[in-house]
């Protein structure tokens, strides 16, 4: 499917259902790439009421890619996120969720929905975006990279049981 048949639109309520369907795909892929990464069972109740709020705050957002036969196949969930108040700027744009359908991937998609929630970000006026990425998740590594994300922090992780 060429991009353009793709559509990339703010979420609408309607959409919810389709939208917590995408994030257990999303949920489902970063379980089957990082063993440790876990969900809770019940998870999909507490993500919809997270997608749901994020309709209505000022300082969230969805944004869902539509195919041309109305399907949606990816969705970008953002927020505006407070750094520690020492620190500046006080806040940041924050990449949630970013997902596209496996079918639909490497077609510009989940550029089409970055470069949205970019533009999103700089409305609200915020100087920087920030995302949390698997190690174990190649694609997912250079796909940022690729959109101009660079390595800023390091997040390690120790198990202690
Ligand atoms: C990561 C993910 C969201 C990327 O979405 P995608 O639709 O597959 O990616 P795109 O097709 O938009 O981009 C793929 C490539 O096209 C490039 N591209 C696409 N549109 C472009 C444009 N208009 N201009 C320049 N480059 C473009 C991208 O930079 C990238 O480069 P590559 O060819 O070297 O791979 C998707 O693969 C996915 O859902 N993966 C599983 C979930 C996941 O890992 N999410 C991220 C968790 S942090």
């Amino acid at each position: 499917m060429p991009v353009d048949d793709c559509h990339v639109r703010l979420a609408v309520e309607q959409d919810l259902d389709a939208i917590v369907a995408l994030w257990k795909e999303f949920m489902k892929h970063q379980t089957s790439i990082e063993p440790r990464f876990k969900v809770r069972a019940d998870g999909g109740q507490y993500f919809r009421t997270w997608a749901a709020d994020a309709l209505k705050s000022p300082r969230r957002t969805l944004f869902v890619a539509q195919s041309s036969s109305g399907e949606l196949v990816g969705y970008t969930l953002l927020n505006v996120a407070g750094s520690i108040p020492y620190y500046e700027p006080q806040e940041f744009g924050y990449v949630q969720d970013a997902f596209v359908l496996e079918p639909f991937r490497g077609k510009g998609i989940g550029w089409k929905l970055t470069q949205a929630a970019l533009a999103w970000f700089k409305e609200q006026g915020l100087a920087y975006a920030m995302l949390h990425v698997l190690d174990k998740n190649e694609r997912g590594v250079a796909f940022w990279r690729q959109v101009g994300f660079d390595g800023y922090v390091h997040n390690p992780r120790l198990e202690l049981i």
